[in-house]
């Protein structure tokens, strides 16, 4: 099948290898779909029409899925996203006074991409560390306990490019990675 897409020769491998896993071609369609994602940053209508006949689908079939599923998205975040708690336990510690102070220091409203395409801010459901909210996560690493005075400092570290590696906020995944060694 062409690759219209020009998908990595990795990308491609992947989901040779996934789709034959399942009974139907079909089941397949959330993993592809994750797959593709994960290097173009999005699934628009194309990257849709790609995985349709990769599947042997109709373009409906794919789409409905995007539009279905929070974490799937037809038009791509910025080079930096930042995801907020907004879910009772992490509402209650302060995370709508985050998501305001993120909004001012970084100058994107919830739910957008800044004009010049560096920072994305989505404002959502329960990121599945409720004991220790308000919850926050940029692009793939978790930050716990981020009120809004925090998030001050916090969105500062993360527009200066030393956010990681601060002594001051370590991801959950990074607190990991020092216990281990
Ligand atoms: S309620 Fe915020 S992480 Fe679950």
């Amino acid at each position: 099948m062409e690759n219209t897409l020009n998908l990595s020769v990795d990308t491609l491998t992947k989901i040779d290898e996934v789709v034959p896993k399942y009974p139907e071609k079909r089941s397949a369609a959330l993993m592809v779909i994750h797959l593709v994602q994960d290097e173009l940053g999005s699934v628009n209508d194309s990257a849709c029409e790609w995985i349709a006949h990769r599947l042997e689908l109709q373009p409906i079939n794919i789409k409905e899925l995007i539009t279905f599923y929070p974490m799937l998205r037809e038009k791509p975040w910025g080079r930096k996203h930042v995801r907020v708690c907004r879910t009772l336990p992490c509402a209650l510690r302060g995370s709508y006074g985050t998501c305001k102070t993120f909004e001012k220091k970084l100058g994107v409203k919830e739910g957008h991409v800044r004009e010049d395409g560096e920072y994305s801010l989505e404002f959502m459901e329960c990121l599945a560390d409720c004991g220790q909210g308000p919850v926050v996560i940029v692009d793939e690493k978790t930050y716990e306990n981020i009120d809004a005075k925090r998030a001050e400092n916090f969105a500062e570290l993360l527009i200066d490019g030393k956010l990681d590696g601060s002594v001051d906020f370590t991801s959950y995944e990074d607190s990991l990675n020092q216990e281990s060694k």
